[in-house]
């Protein structure tokens, strides 16, 4: 039987990915970051969709020969069609489509939320991984998300909460740039905390129903809380730089932690998996990781390669939807939300 080999592309913000999956097993991730953005403090869409213009030969090249398969071998192109930037997103998909012509092979558009959470599903040489047993319930939180999830099956999925306004990762990022810090601002202050007083600021928490988060009044909050501080000292942030970043982490782990445990009560899922580029926030893991002892949860996360922006999971889930002959036709146009 021959094998069923999957190239798949990831251009859905400000990183450039390309990956070969070989019957479910990645032989390939490549992931081109783009550093254009950290001068303005987050991601410029037009600037990022240019160095994906720059990005994506040498990311797939690079991608084919790491896998050392032919060409001639791809079974099929998976790609994500959204939600992203529009002009990122046509990068990604534009290449898809010449790719599948030039190589007479079909295409698989991919959901880029299903493929943070089919990166549980992914697949090493030589790495023994555990995964989740359907339904799981998953925790998504990256910067342009936070969203609770059930996943029934591989391609059955029904979210349960979302964010009514910011994301997580944007609270992190929103607030560092506040602080002066570096884009994007999230591993910053997670560092930061390590040395910090998490109880030294308390932060207020919204109300909001049942199992959605909200995200924006923290950032407001945050901002008029320091405004308020530097007019008495000018110097509060550089004298407090770890307290607040601890403060504020804690802040926003418990939010995203409450509506966690709510959601595996409500829902009666042990099995719990948290993904996106904030699920590599140390104090997240631990936070996850001592709810399991207390809730009987068996906790999945993704290797960090694979729980920020990369295109194995778009691989692994265009292997799914090859397998079910879920293809699409080149009238595809991206889907930014
Ligand atoms: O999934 P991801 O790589 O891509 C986008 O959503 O674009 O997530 C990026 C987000 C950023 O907001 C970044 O600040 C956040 O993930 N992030 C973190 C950490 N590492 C990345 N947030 C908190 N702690 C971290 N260690």
């Amino acid at each position: 039987m021959t094998a069923t080999i999957i190239l798949g592309i990831e251009s859905s913000c400000d990183d450039t990915c390309a990956a070969v999956l070989k019957d479910g097993i990645v032989l390939s991730s490549v992931i081109a970051g783009q550093s254009v953005h950290e001068a303005y403090g987050g991601v410029v869409p037009e600037l990022a969709s240019r160095a994906h213009q720059q990005n994506i030969v040498p990311v797939v090249s690079e991608a084919i020969k790491r896998a050392c398969i032919d060409i001639r071998d791809i079974s099929a192109v998976a790609f994500t069609k959204g939600p992203g930037l529009s002009g990122s997103l046509l990068v990604g998909i534009s290449f898809a489509k010449g790719f599948a012509i030039a190589n007479n092979i079909p295409m698989l558009e991919v959901n880029h939320l299903q493929a943070h959470l089919l990166a549980n599903f992914i697949q090493e040489v030589g790495v023994t991984s555990k995964h989740p047993k359907f339904p799981f319930l998953s925790l998504l939180v990256s910067g342009g998300n936070s969203q609770l999830i059930v996943v029934r099956d591989y391609l059955k999925m029904e979210i349960i909460g979302r964010t009514i306004d910011d994301a997580a990762g944007e609270a992190f990022d929103k607030c560092a740039k506040v602080m002066g810090l570096p884009y994007p601002g999230g591993p910053v202050i997670d560092k930061l905390a390590k040395t910090g007083n998490s109880e030294r600021f308390i932060f207020s928490k919204p109300r909001v129903p049942d199992l959605d988060y909200s995200f924006s009044g923290l950032k407001t909050s945050f901002l008029y809380f320091l405004r308020d501080e530097l007019k008495a000292r000018p110097n509060f942030i550089t004298e407090n730089l770890n307290d607040l970043a601890a403060s504020l982490q804690k802040c926003i782990i418990d939010i995203l932690m409450a509506k966690l445990v709510k959601a595996s009560v409500q829902t009666g899922i042990n099995q719990i998996a948290i993904g996106g580029g904030v699920s590599a926030n140390s104090a997240l893991q631990e936070a996850v990781h001592r709810q399991a002892q207390q809730s009987g949860w068996e906790v999945f996360i993704p290797r960090i390669g694979f729980s920020v922006d990369n295109a194995a999971m778009v691989a692994v889930t265009g292997y799914y939807k090859y397998l079910a002959g879920e293809f699409c036709g080149l009238e595809v146009t991206p889907h930014t939300s």
